[in-house]
Parts: structure tokens; sequence; C-alpha cells
């Protein structure tokens, strides 16, 4: 059996990999380090310059991103001036990429924006009566409320997508641990951040700014969608970059649990009910056979299968189920050459314990 070529960051330099040619700028694109990090499990935000490494060795002009996640990827593959279509099968993260990916030139200028703030109060009261003591403060929750009804209101899906991804990265810097899993009284995780005194409303005002700032052309049709994986149409790009959940050793990696309170925000919680005997007002967990041991092979098996006319480059971690070399093995039923490169990386996630725990080598295996 041929043996994939394990290459350690330092002998990238005298390694040439095979179609390592065209349009290799060798400087990571300074707007992609500037793209607003989102506190989200398996952001791959801090290793950006590493994985440009890889992709601007290899010749691709359109690439698919079908779990983009806080959607850095993309918009670094937008940076690249290659045409990218972002997908997930979250409602407030396809959003986010459709404010920094698909959107070129919109921008939520002024007059939009004091259209967003105007009101006294909400006429729908979903956010206060259904979260009140659960997530943030009763101010917060009625000006959740007012701003969603308003930006409803707004015709351009651009304008849209950025006073969404605003409201987003607002809720998330407002919360204290970054996710919605715990609730009620949560001053002990106040450490004095700038972030907790801050109102969302206050918050809302500096990453509408924030979410502008993104907006560039690339002159190329970008795209945002929202499918899973394996019912996104055929369409032909050259390369996917692929990065799905991993199943943990311990504890689960479902985003929905995590990130409910953002998804239901997305669309005002329309089709998406809040079950009400939880604590923290959940929405039903979403099916991805990425998370679960009995299915996860095959998942690989069949989503390397559907992308094979097409490079493929697969973020993975040495803490992920299966391991590096079954992933190979799969890769290679559908690739001729398959590389790996590996990068230690120290996950900034969760308690002090699992920080430490979350130590981890990185890998990009690449197949063509
Ligand atoms: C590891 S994260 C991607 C992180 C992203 N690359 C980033 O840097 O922010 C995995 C993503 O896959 C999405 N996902 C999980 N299962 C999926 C499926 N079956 N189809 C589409 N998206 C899926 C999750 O919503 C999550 O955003």
């Amino acid at each position: 059996m041929r043996k994939a070529l394990h290459i350690q960051p330092d002998l990238e330099a005298v390694l040439s990999p095979p179609a390592a040619e065209s349009k290799s700028s060798s400087i990571i694109p300074a707007r992609a380090l500037e793209y607003p990090e989102l506190r989200y499990m398996g952001s791959k935000t801090r290793l950006l310059p590493w994985i440009f490494e890889t992709l601007d060795k290899l010749d691709f002009e359109s690439a698919l991103d079908p779990f983009s996640g806080t959607g850095c990827v993309s918009y670094l593959m937008k940076a690249m001036g290659r045409r990218v279509v972002a997908s997930d099968f979250l409602n407030f993260t396809s959003t986010v990429a459709r404010a920094t990916v698909e959107n070129n030139r919109t921008h939520l200028d002024e007059r939009a924006l004091q259209g967003l703030l105007r009101g006294a109060s909400a006429k729908r009261k979903f956010i206060e009566q259904t979260f009140s003591g659960v997530f943030y403060t009763p101010e917060d929750l009625r000006f959740l409320d007012r701003v969603s009804g308003n930006i409803r209101k707004l015709t351009d899906p651009h304008q849209q997508a950025i006073a969404y991804a605003a409201l987003i990265r607002s809720c998330l810097k407002r919360q204290p641990r970054g996710v919605f899993t715990i609730s009620g009284d949560l001053s002990r995780y106040d450490d004095g951040r700038r972030d907790l005194r801050l109102s969302v409303e206050e918050h809302f005002l500096e990453q509408v700014e924030v979410y502008n700032t993104t907006v560039f052309d690339n002159g190329r049709r970008n795209l945002a969608l929202r499918s899973d994986l394996f019912e996104l149409p055929r369409r032909k790009v050259d390369l996917v970059y692929l990065d799905p959940p991993y199943v943990p050793r311990s504890d689960d990696n479902c985003y929905v649990k995590r990130y409910h309170f953002l998804e239901g925000l997305s669309c005002y919680w329309e089709g998406m009910p809040v079950d009400a005997s939880t604590k923290v007002k959940k929405i039903a967990k979403k099916f991805t056979p990425f998370s679960y041991r009995r299915t996860a092979v095959e998942a690989f098996d069949q989503m390397f299968s559907k992308f094979k006319s097409s490079k493929i480059v697969l973020s993975y971690s040495s803490n992920g189920f299966p391991d590096l070399e079954q992933l190979e093995t799969l890769m290679r039923k559908y690739k001729d050459h398959v590389q790996v490169f590996e990068k230690p990386h120290r996950y900034h996630f969760g308690t002090h314990r699992s920080v430490a725990r979350s130590s981890v080598i990185e890998y990009l295996l690449v197949g063509q």
C-alpha cells in the first residue's frame, strides 16, 4: 500500500508538492487576519496562516467550504481571489458567511442602522418572555426583540446578514463563557472584561462597524448556502476544504447544544420551537453522522466520494475519531496522491482543565 507523505512545517519549504504552482503569493492577505473572530468550537481562526501556506501551493480558482462555521477559511480564500461557496447546516453560521463571503458590496449604512434601532418597544416579545432569568439582562432581551423585528423589515439580504452577524457576535461577546449551555447567575465568570460591561446594544453598534469593514469585492461571484453536506447540489469546484466536526474522546460535539440561542435568534425561532422543559430553552439538535463512532467512518467515505473530482483539503486533529491512518486510507480510495501536513496546536476553549486537554496536533490532509 502506498504511504502518504507526512510533512512537518519546517520541511515544507524543501519539498514541493505536485501541484505547487500558480498564484502563489506567499504572504497571507492582511484582511484575512482581520476577520472578526467568533468564539466558536473548532474555529480555525488561529490556524489561518498555516492553512494559507498549504492552500497557497495548490492550483485552484474555485473552492467550496461546506462546513464553514465562522466563515474564516472561506473569507481567507475569498481574500486570495478565489470564487468561494461557503455552506453550513446551521442558519446563523451561513448568515455570517452571507455577510462576509457572499456579500461583495453592501454596507449597513447609517440610515439602515437608525431603522434598526427605531421604536421604544417591540411588538413581539418572544425573547424577553422566553429567556428572562436565563440569559442576559431584561434590557438586553428587550433590545434583542426590538432589533430582531426591525432586521426583518430590511429588504436587502446582505444588509440583513450584516445586521444578524453583528447581533450574533454581540451576543457571543456578552455571554461570559461564549456558549449557551449554562444560565442564571454567571457572575463567577465575570473577570472584569470590557465585553461583559457593555450592553448587547452597545456591542451591536460596534459590531455593525466591524462587519461593514469586512465587506470587499474580490471580483468573483461568491455564495453562502445553508445545507447539510450530503444534500448540497453537485457543483464543479476545483477544491473543497473540509472541516467536519470530530467525534470527541469525551463529551460531545453538538453545535446546537452550545449555540442554540444564536441559531434561534438568526430566524426569531421560526420553525425552531424551544423545548420549554429545558433550563436554557434549547431547540432540537441536528443530526450529523460526523458526531458518532458508528456513523463517522461511512460519512467520511461518502464525503470523499462526493468530492472525488475536486482537490480535497481536510482539516483534522489528533484527538478525533477516526484516526489519521484510517482517514488516509479512506482518502486514498479516491485520490492518487495524499500528503499530510502537521502542526501542534492548543485550543483555547472551555475551562482551564479542558484547555490543558486540548493540546493537539492539527493535520491538513491534501488529496489530489
Ligand atoms: C469544525 S466546525 C467548522 C469550523 C470552521 N472551519 C471555522 O474555522 O470556523 C464544523 C462545522 O460543521 C457544521 N456541520 C456539522 N455537520 C454538518 C453537516 N452534516 N453538514 C453541514 N454542516 C455541518 C457545524 O455547524 C460546524 O459549523
